[in-house]
């Protein structure tokens, strides 16, 4: 019988209980128990162990339960010919185009402008912003960035989009290229970034990259905090080029209490949910993954070791 890791730290106990349900021709161990690593076949999880992966000789593949492999793929015991396979969605775009909503809402409607009026116990009216007039650049187009353009574009909003190969989105303005990411920072209102973290993407939203953004704009980060200069946004809303921002992800995590992110009056901070992973569509996702790969199938969501996502 093949054995699955389970290595999700607080949650194994779960994840292990729900694939060895959904699998019962599996054998399933976690980490939170004793297991022979010479039988382990696959792996399921995140934040395994440094070296854990060296100690399995016979691993056959890797399953991320996330969408995110930025961390899996820093670490020197994944041999690149192993299969590293990332949720494909499973119940996160859904959660990812509330996220991004909520931010576009929030700069549509002012929030940040009214939150600070209701402070001064100010009754003041600003100048409206239909969804027409409220611009929106999406980074990324992928299973989250897809569907997060596509739904914000059903909305009303008109949404620009941008990938690194041509994609089309039903409603949505596609580009590419270098060209492409000056032309929708210039035209944006609000950006969504969710674009992997990989050694083109990091550092991307520049001092330089946030200032084209239109004036009073706003950011919406929820892919990898590593993407952003944090400082810089700072700057560029305290000198009222940029009207907030919407964070969820930062380059160290949990952000130090000491940030002066936490307590800016524009910016709004999640603590990494914008988009969770849901243990059943996971679960099922994977088990799907493990029977094809049995049945010589090929496995959805398979990283492209040359692109790094
Ligand atoms: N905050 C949260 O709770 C949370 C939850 C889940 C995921 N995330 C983050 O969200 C990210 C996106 O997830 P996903 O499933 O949508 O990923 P995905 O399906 O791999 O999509 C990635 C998109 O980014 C584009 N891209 C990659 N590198 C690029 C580059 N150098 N220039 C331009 N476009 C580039 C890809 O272009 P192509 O279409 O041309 O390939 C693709 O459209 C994850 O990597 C993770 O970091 C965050």
């Amino acid at each position: 019988m093949e054995t699955l890791l389970v290595v999700a730290a607080a949650e194994t106990p779960v994840y292990r209980a729900r694939f060895a349900q959904a699998m019962p021709d599996l054998h399933v161990v976690g980490t939170d128990e004793g297991f022979d690593p010479a039988a382990v076949d696959y792996v399921a999880g995140w934040h395994a162990a440094p070296g854990l992966f060296a100690t399995l000789p016979g691993l056959r593949a890797v399953f991320a339960l996330g969408a995110g492999v930025d961390a899996l793929l820093a670490r020197d015991d994944l041999p690149a010919s192993l299969p590293l396979v990332r949720l494909l969605d499973a119940g996160m775009a859904e959660q990812m185009v509330e996220y991004a909503l909520f931010g576009a809402l929030t700069w549509q409607r002012r929030v940040h402008d009214y939150d600070l009026q209701q402070r001064h116990r100010l009754w003041r009216k600003q100048p409206p912003r239909t969804r027409g007039e409220t611009a929106i650049g999406v980074l990324g187009l992928g299973s989250l960035g897809g569907a997060v353009a596509g739904e914000l574009a059903r909305f009303g909003y008109p949404v620009t989009g941008w990938s690194r190969r041509p994609r089309e989105v039903d409603g949505v303005r596609c580009l590419h290229g270098d060209d492409g990411l000056v032309q929708l920072l210039g035209e944006t209102d609000v950006l969504v970034n969710l674009l992997p973290s990989t050694p083109q993407t990091r550092g991307l939203l520049d001092r330089h990259r946030l200032g084209l953004l239109r004036p009073g704009a706003y950011l919406v980060q929820a892919s990898r905090g590593d993407q952003f200069d944090h400082a810089a946004l700072v700057d560029l809303i305290d000198d009222g080029c940029l009207g907030g921002a919407l964070l969820d992800v930062f380059e160290r995590e949990p952000l130090p209490t000491d940030s002066p992110l936490w307590t800016h009056p524009r910016i709004r901070i999640t603590p990494h949910v914008a988009a969770t992973t849901l243990v059943e569509p996971a679960v099922q996702q994977i088990a799907d993954n493990i029977r094809r790969l049995r049945g010589g199938e090929p496995l959805q969501g398979v990283v492209d070791r040359r692109q790094d996502y």
